[in-house]
């Protein structure tokens, strides 16, 4: 692909990274607090900080993605991290991936469902829904009509600064459209977290804010020993 016509070339090909090296914090809370393994797929997985994660946990992972730059790096960061065995990286378009029924045991899809129209969103999510296995893990983060760099209110009426790479971001989340996805029963999902909150951005370009809905979820009647993020009253070591 030529560089012009990937929009996240040059924040991959720098040398600090877009998006840092840091997983994402919900995905981190969870791989910390459960025994993991088996298959995962990262969707619009970028430079890899959440396959790194998740391969160092014990998946063997895929990392989705139209970015060649995007994959390389996550190729160089799975062998620096010495899981280069446990990731495959894929390049191409999240809505045409397979996604067999009930062979995914982690299905992330960090800031991608936003990156695709609406009703290529919602066919995605239907399909990573019926992907996921009975004791399988799902997350996704969207941006929301909360993001300054969204033509709705609120977002609209911000003064923020606006990221980089917004013009990326074609379908911004309405208030409660990802937790309505998740609690749908035709999803069959348990909903561990669910957050809609503004962040600021600092891994890239000129720090910026975002709106932001975050879903962790399980296959329905899966019930692994969670205790939230934060966990409540952490035993502290003396
Ligand atoms: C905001 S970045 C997030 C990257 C990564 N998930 C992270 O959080 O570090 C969005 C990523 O989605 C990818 N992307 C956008 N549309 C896509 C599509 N239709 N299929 C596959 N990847 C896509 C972009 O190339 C980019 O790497």
């Amino acid at each position: 692909m030529p560089q012009t016509a990937d929009p996240f070339f040059e924040p991959y090909d720098r040398k600090d990274i877009a998006y840092g090296d840091a997983p994402t914090a919900a995905i981190a809370a969870f791989l910390d607090q459960i025994e993991c393994g088996g298959t995962a797929i990262d969707l619009g997985a970028g430079a890899g900080r959440d396959t790194i994660a998740l391969a160092s946990a014990g998946f063997q992972v895929t990392a989705v993605d139209l970015s060649s730059r995007g994959l390389k790096r996550v190729r160089e960061r799975a062998e620096a991290a010495g899981v280069e065995k446990l990731v495959t990286t894929k390049e191409a378009d999240v809505r045409e991936v397979d996604l067999p029924q009930n062979s995914i045991d982690a299905l992330i899809a960090t800031t991608v469902l936003d990156h695709i129209p609406a009703a290529d969103a919602k066919r995605v999510w239907q399909r990573m829904t019926e992907a996921l296995t009975d004791t399988g893990m799902l997350f996704v983060e969207v941006h929301t009509t909360e993001d300054p760099g969204s033509d709705q209110k609120p977002g609209c009426d911000s003064d923020a600064p606006i990221s980089e790479t917004a013009g990326a971001v074609v379908n911004y989340f309405r208030p409660n459209q990802l937790a309505r996805w998740a609690v749908d029963p035709s999803s069959r999902l348990r909903v561990l977290r669910y957050e809609e909150r503004q962040e600021w951005d600092c891994t890239h370009g000129p720090e910026h804010l975002h709106g932001k809905a975050i879903l962790l979820a399980v296959r329905e009647g899966f019930y692994p020993p969670w205790f939230g993020q934060p966990a409540a009253f952490p035993r502290v070591d003396s």
